[in-house]
Order: C-alpha cells, then structure tokens, then sequence
C-alpha cells in the first residue's frame, strides 16, 4: 500500500528522505509528501509523482523527518488527502500505512471537541488524537499510548514532533523497518529505501513502538515494557527487496491476500435495520472484463443463492455494443483498475440506458468511479503481476458483501443466516494462510504438470467459474493451453480431446454436486487423463481414490469455497510456470491495465 519513509541523524533529511522514497515507487502511489522538524515542523505534499513534489519544494533545512507515498484508501488522490498530517497545534506531523477502522467514530469525538479536519482520510484522526491526548496528559510518549489503545485496524505510522529529533515509528500489522547507522537512524516501510544506507535492520514486530533518536532504538510495548529486538544483516540485492524476498511480484502478492482479504472487510457489515430499501430490487447484470468478469460469473452463484433474484453477466465488450435496451437491472461494474476502456464505456452505456450503477474497483479515484452511481472499493493495495490475484479474491469478498447487505435490507436473507455467513467469511483469511502453508505440497502437484501442452479444468456450481479462472491464470503466465468448462459438458465436446497427455483439474468441494463431480471425474479416468482434485481436507480419503493427485484446502461452507480453492489454483499456475521458465511478471503480449478498446 502506502511507502513510508523517516530519518534522523547529522545529514540534512530532505534529499536523503526523497531519494529513498524513490525507492519505493516500484509500489505504486498517487501521491507524495515530507514534514521536516526544524524547530517547527515543516510540510510539503501533493497529488502525482515523487519528481513533480520535487520540483516544488524549496530547501528545507532541518536533520529528522519523514515522507510518504500514498495509494488512496480514503479519500481521493488530492494534495489535502495526501500524507504527513499534522494537528491543530502543528506540534506533531505523521505519515500512516494501513486502515483505521473506528476512524469515524473516533473523528465524530474529536470534531464534537473542536478538532478542524483538512482531508477525508483515516490516517488524520490519528495525529488529531494524539494531540488530544497530549493536551490531557502533556507527554507524547504517553499520548502515543494512549492513542494506539483507542487505534483498530493495520497501521504503520511515523510520529516526528517539533523540537524534537525523535521519532515514534509504531507498527500493528503493517511492517516498519529500522535501519541502523551510526549516529543515524532511518525508518521505512519496505526494505528498499533503506539499502543504499544500511543493511543492518531491526523488523518492529505487532504492537511494537520504537523511540528512534540519531543515537539509539528504544522498542517497547504498548504497555511501555521494553521490547529486545535483535538486528539483522539484509544480504538482498535491491530487486529482491522490491519483491519483499519473493522470486516474484505474482507470488508476494499471492501470500498478501491473508491480509488483502481482511482489510477488504472491514467497514459496514450487516444491520438489521432496514437502511436502503432494496426490495425493489428485481435483477442485477454484472459487467467486467478478465479475471474480473470472472469475479463477476461467481459473484451470479453469490447474489442469486443469497437474493434469490435473476443475475446476468456479461463481457463488457460485448455489453457495451449490444442493442440499447432499456436496463432495468442495477448493474454491477468490476474492474480492479478502474481503467479498462471497456467497463468504462459500458458503465455510460448502462448508465444511459437508465440502470443504477455500482463500481467494483481497487483504486480510489479510477475513472470508473466518476461514472457511477455508487462505489465499493476492495482494500487489496498496488497489484503489480499482470496476472491479477488478490485484486481476485477481494474483489469476492466485496461481491459476498454486497450480497449479504442486500439480502439483509431487501428481508430476502434472514438476519441470523447472514450472520453466520458472515462469522464464515471471517474465518477465511485464515484458511487462506493454511492454503499458503501448503505451498510446497502444491509445487510438488505442479512438476506433475510442468511437460503439458492443454489442460482442463472443470467445476460445477459455484466452481464453475473458479475452474475459468484457474485455466485462465495457466493460461496467461505459464502458456499451456487451458480451458475452463462446466464439468456436465465433458461430454458435450472436451471428452474427444482427453488422452493420457491432456491433464484435468477438478475442483470437488463438498456441496449439493458432490456426487456429480465424482462421477465426471470418472469418465476422466476412462480416457487415462491425469487427474488432480482440489477438494476438502476432509474428503481426501475419497478424492484420493479418484485422483492422481490431490490438493486439499481447510474446509469452509460451499459458498465460500472459491476463495481458497483460487488460491490454490494460482500457486499452481505460479510453481507450474515457474517450473517452464516463464517471466510471470509480465507475460507476452498481456497488459496489466488494457485502457484501449
Ligand atoms: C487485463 C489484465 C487482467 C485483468 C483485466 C481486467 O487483461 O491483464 O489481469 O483481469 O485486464 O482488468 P480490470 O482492471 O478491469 O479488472
């Protein structure tokens, strides 16, 4: 998400702050800034790139300070939303990565004291009750305390404060690095911006705050109990840091969906009071393009079993030209991007055709948030694979939610059956990070794949489209050709097709079509194909008997089944690739953003 940046020590902190948040560009970010103390705190930040903050800054003179990249989570790109903050006293200024959860409630209280926001942003609250509490307790140690008490959500947050030569840096699920030199300290949030100055570091673990001076690290707790962290030798080149260790940007980013899916969970969930009246609501059309149209084909199995009402989906290229009938449905749009040219022009379209239109997006101010009627972000930050992956899984998690909220205000879902739903959802970023725990077995299912040429993989139901997916995912970055199919149609076309060398995927979660899948995966059989199951732990007894291979995911009610089993199905297509010597990355001829019709 957001770059972090901090210095203290005997060099003049401006260059030296810009240059590593250089660094950190490779993330991805819409805006800059940097506070310097020198005596009093000094702030520069704007919308757009590090170069064009620059260009505007006349010298700062002043040896601590800190600097930020941001990637919108709250409020648009704009110079008021962009970071350091600072309170109404200017005696404090902060930079924040991560999510406040009780943002507003904790705004609402400070407002009711008098506080002035400039921004639309969570992380301001932040520095506004520090303030608060220093005013109370006249100490910001024991304000900074105080307030990460109050704080809940990730958050990495530098503190600098005027006078002063130190830093609190303050990590809660959002990592912060101290780089240790001598005489100088330096702060960030990824690797990379510290390599050029010092590769002995100290990681900050949860709920550590460290008093950072040009002479020492002071770590604590919450509670002020000291903290022993040991340092460590960083032995990456600059490329491996930018991949967080990872050989790839496609598997870091897959290993972040844990923490991708969480945060695209938070905010408003279910009341049962009824807010919007949604019983109106008669049909949806969901339109996307790629993966996310693959989001939008499970997101029909999710709105109609939750809403019981018609979902279509379609292609937005094929949308956007179709006869201009009056839309009667609200259209759904999911594009991660916000910029692909064909969504865009389909939500005008659908727009003028008379539809309500909602937004599906993981950047905060993207085209396609100016088009629509409403806007529901997903909190996966900068995905820079090609391949799209926890833009994938979050964009699931925002469409589970709609459908709940929906069912809930409409009455079409009970109140109590939403909960539990809910309480599952909840649980599964952990049962993503055991699917992540089982990377090894998977790459071991993935040498069993790496001489194949076509492949299949074949769901029902719900895994119908996640089964699109996992082809589409092989196809794109490891090159062997696969398709995605409805297992009741093998024997409408693909059955000729399958011989010994033509592996099949088939995904067999326990649900209502159990009994089906076993018996497509036995006309498989027949033709010698190699099989691999993805199914519940549970069941690998069974599956077992029915498979050359198996991957087994935590188990999880049906409905919610795609997310672990896409994520298992892209460390598949990752190890298979990588086994073929594939770039990953950036496969030929694709495009992350495709902004052209
Ligand atoms: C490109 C990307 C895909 C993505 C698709 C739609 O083809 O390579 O990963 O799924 O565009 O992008 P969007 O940003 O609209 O989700």
């Amino acid at each position: 998400m957001c770059g972090i940046v901090g210095y203290t020590g005997d060099r003049e902190a401006q260059e030296l702050l810009l240059s590593s948040l250089k660094r950190l560009e490779y993330r991805g970010y819409d805006s800059a800034g940097i506070a310097i103390v020198s005596g009093e705190i000094t702030i520069f930040k704007d919308k757009g790139n590090i170069n064009n903050l620059s260009k505007q800054i006349p010298k700062m003179k002043g040896r601590t300070g800190i600097a930020h990249t941001r990637w919108a989570t709250h409020g648009v790109p704009m110079k008021n939303n962009s970071h350091p903050f600072s309170d109404c006293t200017s005696r404090f200024a902060l930079v924040h990565n991560g999510i406040i959860e009780n943002y507003q409630e904790i705004k609402d209280e400070l407002m009711k004291k008098g506080h002035i926001f400039s921004s639309e942003t969570d992380s301001e609250v932040i520095v506004h009750l520090i303030e608060d509490f220093f005013k109370e307790i006249g100490d910001t140690e024991k304000a900074v305390r105080a307030t990460v008490k109050r704080l809940e959500g990730s958050y990495a947050i530098l503190l600098i404060e005027k006078e002063s030569n130190r830093i609190f840096a303050i990590r809660n699920r959002s990592p912060l690095v101290i780089g240790l030199g001598d005489g100088e300290n330096f702060i960030a949030s990824d690797v990379p911006a510290l390599l050029e100055h010092t590769s002995s570091v100290i990681y900050l673990q949860e709920g550590d705050i460290a008093e950072v001076t040009p002479e020492r690290v002071l770590i604590t707790d919450h509670d002020g109990n000291a903290m022993k962290r040991e340092a460590q030798e960083i032995e990456w080149s600059l490329e491996d840091a930018e991949k967080g260790g990872y050989k790839h940007f496609m598997l870091k980013e897959i290993f972040e969906q844990p923490s991708a899916i969480q945060d695209s969970m938070r905010g408003r969930w279910v009341e049962p009071a009824d807010r919007y009246n949604h019983r109106s609501l008669r049909s949806i059309k969901i339109v996307a393009c790629g993966t996310s149209y693959h989001a939008g084909l499970t997101g029909k199995y999710i709105l109609e079993e939750i809403l019981k009402i018609p979902v279509t989906v379609e292609v937005a290229s094929e949308y956007r030209y179709s006869p201009p009938i009056r839309e009667n449905s609200t259209v759904i749009l999911i594009t991660q991007s916000g910029e692909t040219a064909d969504t865009i022009a389909a939500a005008v379209e659908a727009r003028r055709r008379g539809g309500r239109t909602i937004a599906i997006t993981n950047v905060v101010g993207s085209t396609i948030t100016r088009e629509v009627d409403e806007v529901i972000y997903t909190q996966a930050g900068p995905e820079m694979g090609v391949a799209a992956t926890k833009t994938f899984t979050t964009q699931l998690v925002a469409l589970y939610q709609l459908a709940l909220r929906y069912g809930v205000e409409s009455g079409r879902l009970d109140y109590d059956d939403a909960k539990e739903i809910e309480r599952e959802l909840r649980l599964i970023p952990r049962k993503v990070r055991a699917v992540l725990d089982s990377h090894e077995d998977i790459e071991k299912v993935a040498e069993f794949l790496r001489k194949a040429e076509n492949m299949f993989f074949i769901g029902r139901n719900i895994n119908y489209p996640t089964a699109m997916e996992g082809a589409l995912k092989m196809k794109e970055i490891s090159y062997i050709h696969a398709e995605g199919y409805p297992a009741g149609e093998l024997k409408h076309g693909p059955l000729a097709l399958l011989t010994s060398e033509t592996p099949v995927l088939a995904i067999a979660c326990r649900n209502a079509t159990f009994e089906k899948m076993l018996g497509n995966i036995r006309e498989v059989g027949a033709r010698e194909s190699p099989i691999i199951v993805v199914g519940f732990k549970k069941d690998r007894r069974i599956l077992e008997r029915y498979a050359d291979r198996v991957i087994d995911i935590p188990e999880t009610i049906p409905l919610l089944s795609p997310i672990p089993v896409s994520v298992a199905l892209q460390l598949l297509s990752y190890y298979t690739a990588d086994m073929r010597g594939a770039e990953i990355d950036r496969p030929r001829n694709l495009a992350k953003s495709v902004t052209v019709e």
